[in-house]
């Protein structure tokens, strides 16, 4: 990878060996631009145009590249015809980007933007299917071009650390392989429709308590496994083109100001060639900044100004106006900051614009957004991302032509609750119910009856009364009664899985876990299903639930989508990528988050998610990878090749899988490494592969993995690398961390 970079950075800063002449040369008035200029090329290399560019700039337009000129836009420079880059929030489908919504609070109208709503990122990772969430990159990528947009900010990668983060529904779950595989599926549909991704939040992410202030404190091992495989995998297999730094701190410096971060890690380890942009207000100095290698802050111009003179904006942390030209100007006069320096951040921003295809083909608005494939992207994966946690006596799927009634109920029932809170809820053209999806898939021949059941907490004040919700719950008990299948639609909404505050509990909001009690009292064929994105608590009513259903913020579609797997249209196949625990205190971090004085201790180190629950032996309520089917699967003939591993050959894994049972299904085969010894304490097995696989009753497929030396290996502290020791391995293949049905010995040699 360096020896990639290296003619880049060459060409690049050619121009820039002589920095400091540059910087004087440039206080005189920029020059007319003569009518052919290189960087005005597209025969020549991005590199090359941004290295040709970036000599004919002063050092104050240098300087205006480094921050926004708006709350969604970089700066353009007319002169020399450098376009500014458009943004718009995701990652979940495009966000109106007029910046006025409670986030920012900006007089502006709010600009409507309705496209299409995607499923929550942690839906998507239940799915396990890279290829389709690359169709869902490359969805909001057109989507994004159709408004004129040029760049979405998304994928998020962060890690599920704790049940309670208020963004856990945005990112892929608790695991940092399925979360690097996913992500880099996401940015190549994007940037394979020529838009700017920005995978955030560039580390560590994990809570949205003082969000601004919290100084987290992780070891570097930690960091390595856990919270920088997604944006190393997004930086060496996507060459993602932007990261977005985080809010928080890691081991007491802010991620803007982090050298450590943003140019020993991401720069020079992972050989990162794209620029760093801030989190919106995430900036609390210039030369420290610039010099840690953030290259853009965000939000700027007059929007900037405004919100950060709003009462409370500060307060709470936010900090921005660091990187504007004037400031960046006097603090390279002032020697602290290298024209070297200035040139390799806006060397980076200028590459992408030439990358990216803005400069050439500018993004012009007025196209369809929410097309019949947009949506039908959004149904699959809405479809493919639930999860049938359990089904006793095959209560589903129903048989449409033998019920007669079915009572609906809950306080998710009704509305569809599409997302969670924050920049990345997506106004779509309509969202389906799960009451409409059910209703129109049960069709005329079944009664559908609706009973709210208990108002979402906090949601309608008058019905949190005490006798409002005894009459609510007598109302929906009643129709669960008189049905012969009761559906109780439960969760939390965006008011409470949200950015910008944590979940207080892991418990369901008030009054459900009453509800669900008293449907399944009044009728034993009740499923319930959760529409939520973190882990809740089920200790009261599982035992006595028949079936349960995971279908988190599935988007638009998510109605629908449940009622064809209630009723068999589709065959549930979304496994768990995040462990469902019984009780906040069974968790890793427990005793560990919120932290004291603001500072967290990741005590837990590498003991996140099943790492933990496997080898300390806590039983979760559902395993991580965990997810039924209305079929079964069988495997047989695990195979590795060659039978031992050596250097840096790759052995290949492969096995049958069959479909045992009389319905088409996909099954998700997940590869498991146990490293019984290693000289350092590892996790009794880590995931290093998945394939989702489609059968016919029936039918059998040969899968397949490729292992490497890398999946074999951890980060060693005393190395400072990462490092395979040699002896026995286990590979594993199992239906969840919990379910290895089959294992073979590795020996790795040398
Ligand atoms: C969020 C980012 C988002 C940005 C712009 C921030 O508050 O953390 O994820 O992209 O705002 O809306």
């Amino acid at each position: 990878m360096r020896r990639i970079l290296a003619p880049f950075l060459a060409v690049l800063f050619a121009a820039a060996a002589c920095s400091s002449p540059i910087i004087h040369a440039q206080s005189v008035a920029p020059a007319v631009v003569p009518a052919y200029v290189p960087y005005k090329d597209a025969q020549l290399s991005p590199e090359k145009r941004a290295a040709d560019l970036l000599s004919r700039m002063t050092l104050e337009e240098k300087a205006t590249l480094l921050s926004g000129s708006d709350w969604m836009a970089s700066a353009p420079i007319e002169r020399l015809g450098i376009p500014a880059i458009k943004m718009a929030d995701g990652p979940l489908g495009v966000r109106s980007w007029a910046g006025s919504s409670a986030i920012t609070g900006l007089p502006d109208a709010p600009l409507k933007v309705l496209s299409t709503s995607f499923p929550s990122g942690v839906a998507m990772a239940a799915t396990w299917d890279r290829a389709l969430v690359q169709r869902e990159g490359q969805a909001i990528a057109q989507e994004v071009k159709a408004l004129g947009r040029d760049m979405i900010l998304g994928p998020t990668v962060n890690i599920n650390r704790v049940p309670l983060w208020g963004r856990n529904f945005e990112g892929y779950g608790e695991d940092p392989y399925l979360s690097a595989r996913l992500g880099v599926a996401y940015i190549q549909g994007v940037q394979g429709e020529s838009v700017i991704p920005s995978v955030k939040h560039f580390d560590a992410n994990n809570e949205e308590f003082e969000r601004h202030r919290i100084d987290e404190q992780i070891d570097a091992r930690t960091l390595h496994e856990i919270y920088l495989p997604a944006f190393k995998a997004a930086v060496e297999e996507a060459n993602a083109w932007t990261v977005m730094s985080a809010y928080n701190k890691v081991n007491g410096v802010h991620c803007a100001e982090s050298a450590e971060l943003l140019t020993d890690i991401l720069r020079k380890e992972f050989a990162f060639k794209g620029f760093v942009t801030s989190d919106w207000g995430s900036t609390y100095s210039t030369a420290a900044t610039v010099n840690a290698g953030m290259d853009l802050e965000m939000p700027g111009g007059t929007p900037m100004k405004t919100w950060l003179a709003q009462p409370g904006t500060q307060a709470v942390g936010n900090g921005g106006g660091w990187l504007a030209a004037d400031k960046v100007v006097a603090e390279v006069k002032a020697g602290h900051i290298s024209g070297a320096r200035i040139d390799d951040n806006v060397g980076r921003i200028l590459r992408v614009i030439f990358l990216s295809g803005i400069f050439d083909h500018p993004h012009t608005a007025g196209g369809e957004v929410n097309t019949p494939a947009q949506a039908a992207v959004a149904r699959q994966s809405a479809t493919e991302s639930i999860v049938l946690l359990k089904n006793a006596d095959s209560l589903l799927p129903l048989d449409a032509a033998k019920i007669h009634t079915i009572a609906v109920i809950g306080p998710n029932a009704a509305v569809a609750r599409t997302g969670g809170g924050g920049s990345s809820l997506v106004e779509p053209k309509y969202a389906i119910a799960p009451l409409d999806g059910i209703r129109t898939r049960a069709g005329a021949g079944v009664e559908v009856k609706y009973a709210l059941g208990v108002g979402m907490e906090g949601e309608v004040p008058a019905q949190d009364t005490p006798e409002a919700r005894t009459k609510l719950m007598k109302e929906a008990a009643e129709a669960a009664a008189h049905a012969d299948v009761a559906v109780v639609v439960v969760g939390r909404y965006e008011k409470i899985e949200r950015e910008d505050f944590d979940v207080k509990t892991m418990d369901l909001p008030a009054g459900q876990d009453e509800l669900i009690e008293a449907v399944v009292r009044a009728n034993p064929h009740t499923i319930v299903v959760l529409n939520t994105g973190d882990p809740v608590t089920m200790t009261r009513w599982i035992e006595k639930t028949p079936a349960l259903v995971e279908m988190w913020y599935g988007g638009q579609e998510a109605g629908a989508a449940l009622a064809s797997i209630l009723f068999g249209d589709a065959n549930p196949s979304g496994k768990l990528p995040v462990s469902l625990p019984k009780e906040w205190k069974d968790t890793p971090a427990y005793g560990n988050y919120l932290g004291v004085n603001l500072k967290v201790n990741y005590a837990e180190g590498i003991y996140i998610g099943y790492r933990y629950y496997d080898t300390k032996n806590v039983e979760p309520q559902f395993p991580f990878g965990f997810g039924l089917s209305y079929t079964s699967f069988e495997y047989s003939g695990l195979k590795l090749t060659p039978g031992k591993a050596s250097g840096n050959e790759p052995v290949e894994v492969s096995l049958n899988v069959k479909n045992s049972g009389s319905r088409a299904g996909a099954e998700v085969i997940q590869l498991y490494v146990h490293d019984g010894h290693s000289k350092i304490d590892r996790p009794v097995h880590e995931l290093k592969g998945f394939q989702r696989v489609e059968l016919q009753p029936g039918e059998t497929k040969a899968v397949h993995f490729t292992l490497d030396r890398a999946a074999l290996s951890y980060w060693s502290p005393e190395k400072k690398n990462w490092v395979a020791d040699l002896g026995t391995f286990e590979i594993q293949v199992g239906a969840s961390s919990r379910d290895i049905r089959m294992h073979q010995p590795l020996k790795l040699e040398r």
